[in-house]
């Protein structure tokens, strides 16, 4: 009992409510859910005679299973680092707690990223490199022979359903579920849990921690039904005008974050609504148009001609969407793309070109060639680069530089905040990356990068938090030109 209650103290009167309100509401939640499904399944029972009827509802009663399970996954994984990082909140833990678990998810976010792409490449050059034309057996659509890791293979693809349906038939779509679970636990630990620190950014737009949590998760919903609804309209079939409004829906969502985000948190944003729409894609249509297949074959009825078409659209903006994702994943640590006026543009920019790669990569597959591909994606990338190089001209080559002691002296005044052993910061309490001014040998030793973050991209300071001035850019600029001497 003592033990319990000093755990119980730790946490704040807030944080309390907060998590008992949470279980309560999950809870409500969980058991409707249950009772919907004992309901549905009561229903199936009585309507036996009726088979399509009691399929449907059994595909419905599937549906709410999964709904299940996925609110109670979340709600598991959000109570339990909710409830850990408010258990150390305002200790010298916190930081260290929180470096732990983005450790552990990001870890987890990566391993079942490339388990999902790797497999959907994979199956997309099974699709676009299967041999459709010599020595093919009745119902089969082409085949492959392979060899990989010391052993020869030898795959079929059926034109339509197998004869029967064998027993264990693998599912791909955990990679994917489990890929969008961690990146969005991610997104909560480095950007909502605190938000001040990643998420807002005041000279851009001053909001409240709890208003920029809705609107980035707001926007992963509305940004899904928007999405869908277009890929469910007639618009849908029309080649050039249909790629057209998602890229300018893409467009315009990367444009609306970065006028209300910080510009990392921008970037992070669109790549999450990306994933959530690529997850959005396995989980809502493809899993459940494949399931519908399964179903009419093992009916013996041939499946609905549009089901296996919806998955392939869907299927076919994912492989799509894969290269962008993965440029945003790592674009944190490119200053140059991010830090600019107009980083919404050269992101898009950037998408276009690997989209246009993907594109050169899927024709080559299947055989066929368009030159022009690859030097257009190439000479975007080149425009990219220029565009984004520094414009800063030099501006004291004739004077003399500023000492050392004057550069020490700004760097004090407006990075040690951060940067040092025991930072001031009010959020940060660890020097972030491990960078530590305090010490002006690290100041000679990160020179290049402190010209880079603190002159050339004015990404430091972080939000310009600490109010450096022109003058005080400017001078460590002078200092950079004459060879950073100490
Ligand atoms: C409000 C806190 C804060 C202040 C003040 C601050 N920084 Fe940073 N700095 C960060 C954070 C957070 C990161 C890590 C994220 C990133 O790279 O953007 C970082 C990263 C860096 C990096 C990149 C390190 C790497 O691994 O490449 C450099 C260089 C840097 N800061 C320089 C500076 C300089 C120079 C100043 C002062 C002009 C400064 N920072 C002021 C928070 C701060």
């Amino acid at each position: 009992m003592p033990l319990l209650t000093s755990f119980v103290t730790h946490f704040s009167r807030e944080d309390l409510i907060f998590i008992g309100c949470a279980v309560i509401a999950i809870g409500i939640v969980l058991w409707v859910l249950r009772y919907a499904s004992l309901s549905v399944s009561r229903l199936a029972e009585k309507k036996q005679d009726d088979s399509k009827a009691v399929q449907r509802l059994h595909n419905f009663l599937d549906e709410l299973g999964q709904t299940r399970s996925v609110v109670f996954y979340c709600s598991l994984i959000f109570l339990s680092l909710y409830t850990v990082y408010a258990f150390v909140k305002g200790t010298s833990y916190e930081s260290h707690a929180v470096e732990w678990m983005n450790l552990l998810i990001r870890w987890a976010h990566v391993v079942f990223g490339i388990a999902w792409i790797g497999a959907s490449f994979y199956f997309n050059f099974l699709e676009n490199s299967l041999n459709r034309t010599t020595g093919l057996k009745e119902g089969i659509a082409g085949n492959l022979w392979a060899i990989h890791g010391g052993g020869f293979y030898y795959l079929e693809k059926y034109k339509n359903a197998p004869p029967v349906i064998p027993k264990h038939l693998h599912w791909f779509k955990y990679e994917a579920y489990f890929t969008w679970l961690s990146g969005f636990t991610l997104l909560i630990i480095v950007y909502y849990l605190d938000a001040k620190t990643y998420l807002i950014d005041p000279n851009v737009m001053a909001l409240t921690p709890m208003q920029a949590r809705a609107i980035g998760i707001g926007m992963l919903g509305i940004g899904w039904l928007f999405y869908d609804l277009l890929c469910k309209s007639s618009l849908s079939k029309r080649t050039i005008l249909f790629p057209l409004i998602l890229f300018l829906f893409i467009t315009a969502t990367a444009w609306f974050f970065a006028h209300v985000f910080s510009s990392r948190a921008a970037y992070i944003h669109v790549g999450a609504l990306i994933g959530t729409l690529m997850v959005g894609n396995v989980f809502r249509v493809i899993i459940p148009s494949q399931k519908a297949m399964v179903q009419a074959a093992r009916d013996g009825q041939e499946p609905d001609p549009k089901l296996g078409k919806n998955a392939l659209l869907r299927s076919r903006h994912n492989n799509y969407f894969t290269l962008p994702v993965i440029f945003i994943m790592i674009s944190n640590h490119f200053p140059s793309t991010y830090g600019g006026l107009l980083n919404w543009a050269i992101l898009i920019g950037l998408s276009l070109a690997s989209v246009l790669v993907k594109h050169y990569l899927n024709l080559m597959e299947r055989g066929e060639k368009a030159v022009w591909i690859l030097p257009v994606a190439v000479t975007g990338m080149i425009a990219l680069a220029l565009a984004t190089a520094p414009h800063t001209k030099e501006i004291c080559k004739d004077n003399s530089s500023p000492s050392f002691t004057e550069v020490n002296a700004v760097i004090t005044k407006r990075c040690v905040q951060c940067h040092s052993s025991h930072p001031t910061d009010d959020i940060l309490k660890v020097a972030p990356n491990g960078i530590m001014f305090d010490d002006p040998k690290n100041i000679i030793k990160y020179s290049d990068r402190i010209i880079n973050r603190a002159v050339l991209t004015k990404t430091m300071p972080q939000n310009n938090k600490t109010g450096i001035t022109q003058e005080e850019r400017d001078l460590i600029q002078c200092w950079g030109e004459h060879g950073m001497k100490q």
